[in-house]
Formats: C-alpha cells, sequence, structure tokens
C-alpha cells in the first residue's frame, strides 16, 4: 500500500497489525491494533513522529523508501515503550544524520532499552519549539500517558496534536480516519481502561493542559486518527471526571455451581432495584471487558469459592488486577460459597489498597445457599441500591 498523505507532505507511514492478539504479554487485543507513525516535511527539514514496533519495521522502511525519503533531520520520540521506539535503531542506521528529539527523561530510558548511542539525541524542553522552515513543531511534556516520560506534538501551521498512546485504541483499520464511531469508542475505552485508567489524575491534568491548543486532527500512535477530535475528547473527559454510574461489575468464579447460583440471585435482586450488573465468569472472560466495565462502576462484588484455604486462584488474579487499574469504585465486597473454612475474606480484602472503597458486609454460604444465605443478598442488594442513590449515582 502507498503511504497515506494527511495534509500536503504529511504522510502516515505507520504499522497496522490486523493479527495481534496480545499486548504487553497482558492486554486482549479483540481488533488488532496499529503503530502509527508519521511522516512530516517541512520547506527545510524532515521529522518522523515516532515508530513502529519492531515486528513490523519492515513496514515503516517500506513506506520511507516508497517516499524517496533522503534524508530524516528529527525524529521525535515520544515514549519509549517499544511499541513506537522499537524501530528507531534500524531508523538511525538508515538515516545517519538522524537525531532523537526527545525528553531527558525519555532520553534515559531509550538508552536503557534500547542502548541508543548518546550522541544521537537532543532533548527538548516542555513548550519548545522545533522548525522545519514553514512548519513549526511544538512538544508538549504529557507525563504518565502512558509512562513518566510521555510527551506530545503539536503542528502549529495545520493544527495537527500528535498525541501518541493519549486518545489511542487499539484497532486495526483500513481508513485513516474514524469512520465507526461507534466502533472507535469501544476500542478506545478498551485503551483508556488498561492503559491510562490507573493515571486518572493524570489523564485530567493533560486534558486541561492541551485545551487551549486549536485543533483540527488527533494524530494517536495506536488506531485511526480524529478528524473530529472533539467525539474523543468528550469521552475522555467523561471516563476521567465523571462520578461512578449506578452500575456494578460482578466478577466471579464457580466450580460446582454454588457461588454460581448466589451470583445469580444477587443479579435479579439487584436488577429488580434499577442497578445496572455487569456479570464476568472470569474461566472464559476478555479481561478487557471487565477492565472497561471498571471505568464508570460504582462497585464491584466478586464471587469467589474458597479453593485450599483461600480464594480461587482466578478471582485472586481479577482483583489483583483491579487493584492495579484503580478505578474509581466508592464499595466493594464478596459473596460466595465454601465447605469448611479458610481465608477467602482477608486474603482478597488485603489485595485491594489502591481501592478507596466502602465494603459492604460479605454473604459467605456453607455449601449450597440456603434461605438465610438468599436473604443475606437481597439485604446486600438493598444496602448497594441505597448507597447509589444516596450518593446520587445514576
Ligand atoms: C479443589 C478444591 C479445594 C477446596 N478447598 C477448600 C478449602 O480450603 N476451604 C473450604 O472451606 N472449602 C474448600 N473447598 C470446598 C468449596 O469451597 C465448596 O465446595 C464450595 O461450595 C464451592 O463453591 P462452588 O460450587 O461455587 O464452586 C474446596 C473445593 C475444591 C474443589
Ligand atoms: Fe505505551
Ligand atoms: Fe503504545
Amino acid at each position: 500500500m502507498k503511504p497515506r498523505e494527511i495534509r500536503r507532505g504529511i504522510y502516515f507511514v505507520g504499522a497496522v497489525d490486523w493479527d495481534r492478539r496480545l499486548f504487553d504479554s497482558l492486554i486482549p487485543l479483540p481488533d488488532g491494533t496499529s503503530y502509527n507513525s508519521y511522516l512530516i516535511n517541512g520547506s527545510e527539514k524532515t521529522a518522523l513522529i515516532d515508530t513502529v514496533d519492531p515486528t513490523m519495521t519492515q513496514v515503516l522502511i517500506n513506506y520511507l523508501d516508497s517516499l524517496k525519503v533522503k534524508n530524516i533531520d528529527y525524529l521525535i520520540a515520544h515514549h519509549a515503550e517499544q511499541d513506537h521506539s522499537g524501530s528507531i535503531p534500524v531508523v538511525l542506521e538508515k538515516y545517519p544524520k538522524a537525531k532523537v528529539v526527545c525528553n531527558p527523561r525519555c532520553k534515559g530510558m531509550l538508552i536503557d532499552l534500547l542502548l541508543i548511542p548518546e550522541d544521537r539525541f537532543i532533548t527538548v524542553e516542555d513548550k519548545e519549539t522545533i522548525s522545519l522552515g514553514d512548519r513549526t513543531l511544538e512538544f508538549i511534556y504529557a507525563p504518565w500517558v502512558h509512562w513518566p516520560e510521555t510527551m506530545l506534538t503539536y503542528l502549529r501551521e495545520e493544527k495537527i496534536l500528535f498525541t501518541c498512546d493519549f486518545f489511542g485504541s487499539h484497532l486495526a483499520a483500513s481508513d485513516p480516519y474514524v469512520t465507526d464511531e461507534g466502533q472507535v469508542y469501544e476500542s478506545a475505552k478498551r485503551y483508556y481502561a488498561e492503559i491510562m485508567m490507573p493515571f486518572r489524575t493524570n489523564i485530567q491534568k493533560n486534558l486541561e493542559k492541551i485545551k487551549d491548543y486549536p485543533v483540527d486532527i488527533i494524530a494517536p500512535s495506536h488506531g485511526p486518527m480524529y478528524d473530529k477530535p472533539e467525539f474523543i475528547i468528550k469521552a475522555y473527559h467523561s471516563w476521567a471526571f465523571d462520578e461512578p454510574k449506578n452500575i456494578v461489575v460482578l466478577p466471579y468464579v464457580s466450580m460446582h455451581g454454588s457461588t454460581r447460583s448466589m451470583v445469580a440471585y444477587l443479579v435479579g435482586a439487584l436488577a429488580q432495584r434499577g442497578v445496572t450488573v455487569k456479570q464476568f465468569d472470569l474461566t472464559v472472560t476478555d479481561l478487557g471487558k471487565l477492565a472497561m466495565s471498571l471505568v464508570d462502576a460504582a462497585t464491584i462484588v466478586v464471587g469467589v469459592p474458597t479453593v485450599l484455604a483461600g480464594p480461587h486462584p482466578n478471582a485472586v488474579y481479577a482483583v489483583f488486577l483491579a487493584n492495579a487499574l484503580r478505578p474509581n469504585l466508592k464499595f466493594a465486597t464478596i459473596i460466595g460459597s465454601y465447605g469448611w473454612g479458610g481465608k477467602t475474606v482477608e486474603t482478597l480484602t488485603a489485595l485491594i489498597p489502591n481501592l478507596k472503597v466502602e465494603i459492604f458486609d460479605p454473604v459467605l454460604a456453607k455449601g449450597y445457599p440456603r434461605e438465610a444465605d438468599f436473604k443475606a443478598l437481597e439485604n446486600l442488594a438493598e444496602a448497594i441500591a441505597r448507597k447509589h442513590k444516596e450518593q446520587g449515582f445514576a
């Protein structure tokens, strides 16, 4: 495929990875992803914005060859993670005069991760500019979207904001711009939940920081570009700033059906009270879906049987992940079945120091749940519905 021209002399030279199904050996990618790289020709200098994952270096090189790029002056590195930086060494070898432009923190990380020689760098400060002749690049530090060294680039004359992971979506697409907003909303929310949610207060600060830049196009480093930037900015605002909604997330596991029957009962009791529930069987669920549901949920209830004196390991994994993602949850509890005893509640409770939640009394049934257990679940549903109402979660 020929490189797409975004504006005169500005090209998409990234790689679309349709077949990748796992990112960071952790995150499911049901719709693949892309590693976006952009070439900007100025009247005097040429810049390349980020590179691609090292598994797809050749796609970038082929694009540069097809455009007959003889020289790259500036290789802008927004972020040291290898999905964007991994092809920098090959590009530096191909273009011996090219300098990596990044902030001092990113420089250190690129030296550590990719062993790039010290003399190939130019470092820039927040808001510093570099001229390409008729075009100006302004660098905007944006720490923690996704790592501490992350920065963005604003191309002033064209009003294009290159945002790296910020506003990205794990979505392989043949169209350069968003065509199906529903699908991109889903992919971008998955991306936000897994990559951005742990840094919510930094996301808020960075949203504030870019608010006064007039932007015609947002060009992220994953997924399609936004020629209507307000769509994704509005979505990010709601994910990062809004209060939780009247939603309970209910990940559960059950070996022989006792915990499952408690889960089914609680879901019914909550639904009857107008509370939305998202139920996930942890033996088969896509953990990305669980992460997405945590973006706007007010409460998490974990359904878990006791195994070998503690919680079932699938629940441990899910709770550990939820704690790491730091969602804006307000309430939590545990329900489940046990046979003779163990430390299920203590073990799981100790795993959530990051969650600033009020904990409802757990409901534990000895064996298959009986009348008293269902009554306790009914009371739990009532307490959750009441708290959500008191807090005004709609
Ligand atoms: C492999 C295995 C290990 C278990 N270990 C314990 C245990 O250490 N303590 C306990 O109270 N119950 C233990 N149990 C019993 C279960 O917690 C009990 O059967 C419970 O009702 C299972 O709930 P479920 O039907 O939702 O899977 C164990 C069960 C299995 C299958
Ligand atoms: Fe990243
Ligand atoms: Fe990335």
